[in-house]
């Protein structure tokens, strides 16, 4: 299979991106061919992003990446930017592309709704997507639950092209793991972002003690009857526990909720012991390569790879069209 999936450079990885997307992309490693992409063009929709912490959060985002086990040997990393073809796609599939369908995309309407200036980019958001996809052929995305209808449009796109101009693209499949929705603690009806502030997120890096102050401080409900429905918190603290902690710590957990006896402080702890525990190899490699001064060099490296593809899909794409 060939895999490809991108993530924004906006300066922290929280558990939502990993559990929901990177530790996918490290097993799918395993024999298969797999493209990684930090999207920074897609970055500039946030109106907030500055220059120079653009550039740094690429980076930044590459380290995190390679320390939670993505290797750029194996695998294409590269930075969106590096390959322009990507931008150039883009404009090719947003003219099969139903304006019908962008109006319709949660996202678009979600921040547009947030924001006074809403630029033209983030109405366009999806159509780059779907050129980050098709320009690789990829079959395969692993992602969180809230890119399925970004992918949902890309096979629509890829339809309608292949339609039209005859069969080139393949359409592509989601990848969807046991961690595809985490929610924020402090507010457990929205998901885990960056863009709530703070307190809505748990980044992969950030120091013990603010890590163990968000989880002890995560909405559950109050007091406990036998039988009682879980509540969202609680639901996702044993959401992010299964995804953390051996089979029987968690259904022992369960059982004592199910008999009204569990006391929320002690299944925060467990959560705070084995959620460490996970993500301490990755931490240690994080605090290593902080030293590595070659990045740049993998990076431009992982792009020279990815534009031989982009080169020739993208030269095929146009002459179907009639731009040869
Ligand atoms: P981004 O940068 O917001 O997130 C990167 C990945 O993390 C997943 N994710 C979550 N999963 C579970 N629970 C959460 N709370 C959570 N928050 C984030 C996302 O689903 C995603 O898989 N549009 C994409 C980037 C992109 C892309 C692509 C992805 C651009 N081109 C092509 C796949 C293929 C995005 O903003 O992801």
């Amino acid at each position: 299979m060939r895999i490809f999936s991108g993530i924004q450079p906006t300066g922290v990885l929280h558990l939502g991106n990993y559990f929901g997307a990177i530790r996918q992309w490290v097993e799918l490693q395993e024999g298969n061919e797999c493209i990684y992409c930090i999207v920074d063009y897609h970055a500039l929709t946030n109106e907030d992003t500055e220059p120079d912490e653009l550039r740094r959060a690429r980076r930044e985002l590459a380290l995190d990446l390679i320390a939670c086990g993505i290797d750029p040997e194996r695998t294409i990393l590269f930075v969106q930017s590096d390959v322009p073809e990507h931008t150039e796609l883009c404009w090719i599939l947003g003219c099969v592309t139903s304006y019908g369908d962008l109006t319709r995309m949660t996202q678009f309407k979600q921040k547009a709704a947030e924001r006074e200036f809403v630029n033209g980019g983030l109405f366009y958001y999806p159509v780059l997507q779907a050129a980050d996809i098709l320009l690789y052929l990829a079959d395969h995305v692993p992602v969180g639950e809230d890119q399925l209808q970004h992918l949902e449009l890309a096979r629509r796109i890829a339809r309608r092209f292949n339609y039209r101009f005859g069969r080139l693209f393949p359409e592509p499949q989601p990848i969807l793991g046991k961690g595809a929705r985490i929610m924020s603690l402090a507010d457990p009806d929205r998901k885990m972002s960056k863009s709530y502030g703070p307190e809505h997120y748990v980044g992969l890096m950030e120091p013990e003690d603010s890590i163990r102050k968000k989880i002890r401080s995560a909405v559950t409900d109050i007091g406990l009857t036998p039988g009682q429905e879980m509540s969202p918190g609680v639901a996702n603290l044993f959401t992010i526990l299964e995804l953390v902690a051996p089979q029987e710590v968690v259904e022992e957990l369960r059982r004592e909720h199910r008999e009204g006896k569990l006391l929320y402080k002690h299944l925060k702890e467990v959560l705070y012991e084995h959620l460490m525990k996970t993500l301490a190899p990755i931490r240690e490699r994080r605090a290593e390569l902080a030293a590595r001064e070659d990045i740049d060099e993998v990076l431009a490296a992982g792009a020279d790879r990815a534009r031989k593809i982009a080169r020739e899909v993208l030269g095929e794409a146009r002459a179907r069209v009639g731009l040869d």
